[in-house]
């Protein structure tokens, strides 16, 4: 009987507990479940908050976000065009630590590669903002754009013409694709080659391809909107300023600098086709030097125009060299009120003949310098100046030995 009763009481007791237990391990869940709930409130809070704070910093400061996440990419290797869109791969990277959208890499893309092909890059490059101001501090930059047929033997001289003057140019090169030879790091050229995919012919003198080469060569410029003026350049061009007085003459210009005028002779109005009447008519015919100088309003019709190419493209054929007159006609209909119709790179035709007087190491002194630099007259913003060639070539690379001696004297180039 007793015994009955403690097993009862036993039992009771066991039964109570184990109520007890389910009940406490009922409570003790709730527990968890409100502190998982409030941690992870927390959490998300947290996270949300860091969000914030990190696109407040980017606003603020955004080289500083984009330094902290480019690092790993810009690994300095060269860039081949054809893997541009490794960038975008999703798998490398996660999207929210990868903001493709900063202004700053879409106004200065900092890598030349891009996976465009000329269609998509002209469209691209055609863009103009609709708000004058810039919502960031821009310093106008000068491009100076670099087409040759192969290597670039007076890049000495150049690299010591820019020397001491980074963010106040950029450079842009288009080399046939057979010439693979690499510029050294320390020198400016060095991985300025643009991409060129669909280029595969070299560039014809005086055919499309040649204007397409150029045109290729001022919409990767016109990409990054800080380049305000371009100027377009050959192997064998030298400067004939400082950069200093380049740059100041260019960006205080309110005018273009592309050779364009009315030449009456065989070789000018009698490369005019008929056929390309009514878009361009005998009157609208110019001529002028394939090596010019333009702002970037008039860059920008440069590469915009689909009205005239494909007449000059169908209709200016040898005789006729489009490079001579594409870009002066159809500036001249465009906008003849932003063009001062002469070059500023100087050349010698009075050799006579269709090539312009090569110049070799003896040609090169002081007083041949002092006359592309001063010895012209010719109208500046309105008035005369004698400082109307800033640029001139033909010059062999033999001339760099004394091109290199005579420029920091006489140019003030920083050796
Ligand atoms: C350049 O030529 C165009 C067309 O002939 C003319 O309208 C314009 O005034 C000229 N510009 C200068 C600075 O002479
Ligand atoms: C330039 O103009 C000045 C003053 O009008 C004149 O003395 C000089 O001969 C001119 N130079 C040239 C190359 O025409
Ligand atoms: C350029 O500036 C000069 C001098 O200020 C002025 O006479 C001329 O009209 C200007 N030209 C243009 C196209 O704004
Ligand atoms: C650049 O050339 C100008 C004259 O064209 C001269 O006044 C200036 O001092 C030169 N700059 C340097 C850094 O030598």
């Amino acid at each position: 009987m007793k015994q009955c009763k403690i097993t009862v009481f036993l039992k009771d007791l066991s039964i109570r507990f184990r109520k007890e237990v389910r009940e406490c391990s009922l409570q003790a869940t709730t527990t968890v479940v409100l502190c998982l709930s409030m941690v992870s409130f927390v959490v998300i809070l947290a996270m949300f908050i860091n969000n914030n704070v990190k696109k407040y910093l980017v606003s603020e400061d955004y080289s500083y976000y984009q330094l902290a996440t480019f690092t790993p990419l810009s690994s300095g290797s060269p860039c081949p065009y054809f893997l541009c869109n490794s960038f975008l791969s999703p798998t490398s990277l996660q999207p929210s630590q990868f903001p493709i959208t900063s202004l700053r890499d879409w106004v200065t893309p900092k890598e030349l590669c891009h996976s465009m092909n000329d269609k998509e890059l002209l469209w691209r490059a055609s863009m103009v903002p609709h708000i004058d101001e810039y919502p960031y501090n821009r310093t106008p930059k000068v491009a100076f754009m670099f087409l040759t047929r192969g290597s670039l033997p007076l890049a000495p001289l150049w690299d010591m013409f820019f020397k001491g003057h980074a963010g106040l140019y950029s450079i842009y090169l288009h080399k046939s694709p057979e010439f693979t030879n690499q510029h050294p790091e320390s020198s400016v050229f060095y991985q300025r080659q643009i991409p060129s995919k669909c280029f595969l012919q070299p560039a014809e003198w005086g055919r499309a391809t040649m204007i397409d080469a150029e045109r290729r060569l001022l919409a990767n410029a016109l990409l990054d909107f800080s380049n305000e003026r371009f100027v377009l350049l050959s192997e064998t061009c030298i400067p004939v300023f400082n950069f200093s007085t380049i740059y100041n003459y260019l960006m205080n210009s309110n005018q273009s600098f592309l050779g364009s005028f009315d030449d009456p002779r065989h070789m000018g109005r009698g490369r005019y086709n008929k056929r390309m009447r009514p878009t361009v008519t005998l009157s609208d015919w110019r001529k002028g030097s394939q090596w010019f100088e333009a702002h970037r309003k008039v860059a920008i019709e440069m590469i915009s125009d689909v009205k005239y190419y494909p007449v000059f493209r169908d209709h200016c054929r040898p005789p006729c060299y489009m490079d001579e007159h594409y870009f002066p006609t159809l500036v001249t209909k465009i906008s003849p009120e932003l063009n001062s119709n002469r070059s500023i790179t100087w050349v010698d035709w009075s050799g006579g003949g269709s090539h312009p007087t090569r110049f070799v190491r003896k040609d090169v002194s002081e007083a041949f310098l002092n006359q592309i630099r001063n010895g012209f007259n010719c109208t500046y913003n309105g008035g005369i100046t004698t400082v109307c060639f800033l640029f001139a070539r033909k010059f062999h690379p033999s001339t760099l030995d004394p091109l290199l001696r005579i420029a920091p004297g006489l140019l003030g180039f920083r050796s």
